[in-house]
C-alpha cells in the first residue's frame, strides 16, 4: 500500500521550521522519508498446481521433480538523492528439513542440515552460493544506482523446486539392487523481499513469505523398473503465505554456508551406528 505523502510531509514540516532550505535537501529528513517510501506495488506467490513427476528411466537412481514455488513483486523506488546504491531482491532460508529415503528393514538415508537439526540455528541461507545474501542475481534482484531523478519501477521474481536423484540401492553398498521402499520429504522456507543499501548494509524487509513442500512416494522395489513408484501424497501442496507482519532475517540466512554446502547425506541403518555418506562441502 502506498504510504500517503502527508505522512512524510508531516515529518518534514518539523524540519522546515529549523531548515529554511526545505526538507527535501535535508540530510536528517532524507533517510527517513526514503526508507518509508520504497513501495511494494504488488506481490504474488504460489506453488504450481501440477503434481510431482517421477522418472524411473535410470536403473541406478529414481528422480523426481516437484512443482515450482514462485514469488514475484513489483516495487517502486523513489528518487535516490546522492550516490547511494540500493539493491532490492529475494533472500531465502530453509527453516526445517526432513528428507528421508527408506530402504525397508535395512534402514534409511537422510539429507540433513546438522546445525538446523540440532537447533543451533533457526534458519540456513538458501543463496545460490555466489551472490550472498541473494537467492540469485538474474531476475531475483534489481539495483538502483543513485542519484536518480524519477521513481524506478521494476519486478523481481524467483522460483524454486526440488529435482533430486535417489539411489535404488542402499547408498553404503556397491550394489544397485533395488531396495528403496519410500521417500518422505517435508521442508519449510522463509523468503524475504529485501532492500539493501550497498554502502551501509542497511536492510529493510519489505515482504515476508512462508512456504512448505511435502512429499511422499511409495515404492515397490520388487516390481520392474518403470512400475515401482507411486506418488502417495499430498496431491496438492499448501499454498505459500504472505505474512501480514514482516519477520526479521536471522543472521545465518544472510551468510555462508548455504543449505547446499552444509547438507550431509547420512546412512541410518536399522541396526548399528549412522554413517556419513556425503560430508558437507564447506
Ligand atoms: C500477479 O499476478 C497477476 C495475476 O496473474 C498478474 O497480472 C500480475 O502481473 C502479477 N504481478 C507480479 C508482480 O508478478
Ligand atoms: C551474477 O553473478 C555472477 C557471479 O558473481 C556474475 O558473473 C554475473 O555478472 C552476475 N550477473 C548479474 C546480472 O549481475
Ligand atoms: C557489508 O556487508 C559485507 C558483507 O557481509 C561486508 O563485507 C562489509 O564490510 C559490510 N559493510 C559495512 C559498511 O558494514
Amino acid at each position: 500500500m502506498r504510504r500517503s505523502l502527508s505522512d512524510t510531509l508531516a515529518f518534514c514540516r518539523i524540519l522546515l521550521i529549523v531548515n529554511a532550505m526545505g526538507c527535501i535537501q535535508s540530510i536528517r529528513c532524507k533517510p527517513r522519508s526514503f526508507r518509508e517510501s520504497i513501495i511494494v506495488l504488488e506481490v504474488n506467490s504460489s506453488i504450481d498446481s501440477n503434481p510431482t513427476t517421477i522418472d524411473e528411466s535410470s536403473n541406478v537412481v529414481l528422480r523426481y521433480r516437484t512443482p515450482h514455488f514462485r514469488a514475484s513483486a513489483r516495487v517502486l523506488v523513489p528518487p535516490v538523492a546522492g550516490k547511494e546504491t540500493w539493491t532490492v531482491g529475494w533472500i531465502q532460508a530453509c527453516n526445517h528439513m526432513e528428507f528421508y529415503n527408506n530402504y525397508g528393514n535395512r534402514g534409511m538415508s537422510s539429507w540433513e542440515l546438522p546445525d538446523l537439526r540440532e537447533h543451533h540455528i533457526q534458519a540456513i541461507s538458501d543463496s545460490d552460493g555466489v551472490n550472498y545474501p541473494w537467492y540469485g542475481n538474474t531476475t531475483e534482484t534489481c539495483t538502483v544506482v543513485g542519484p536518480t531523478k524519477k521513481d524506478t519501477k521494476f519486478t523481481v521474481s524467483m522460483n524454486d523446486n526440488f529435482y533430486p536423484s535417489v539411489t535404488w540401492g542402499v547408498p553404503v553398498s556397491d550394489s544397485n539392487l533395488p531396495h528403496l521402499t519410500s521417500i518422505r520429504r517435508d521442508q519449510s522456507f522463509t523468503t524475504w523481499l529485501v532492500a539493501l543499501n550497498q554502502a551501509t548494509n542497511e536492510t529493510m524487509v519489505l515482504q515476508t513469505v512462508r512456504w512448505r513442500m511435502q512429499l511422499h512416494i511409495d515404492i515397490d522395489p520388487e516390481r520392474p523398473l518403470g512400475q515401482r513408484a507411486r506418488l502417495a501424497e499430498p496431491t496438492a501442496q499448501e499454498q505459500p503465505q504472505i505474512l501480514p507482519r514482516n519477520e526479521i532475517i536471522p543472521a545465518n540466512a544472510m551468510v555462508k554456508p548455504n543449505a547446499n554446502d552444509a547438507q550431509v547425506l547420512m546412512w541410518r541403518p536399522k541396526v548399528g551406528e549412522p554413517v556419513v555418506v556425503i560430508p558437507p562441502k564447506y
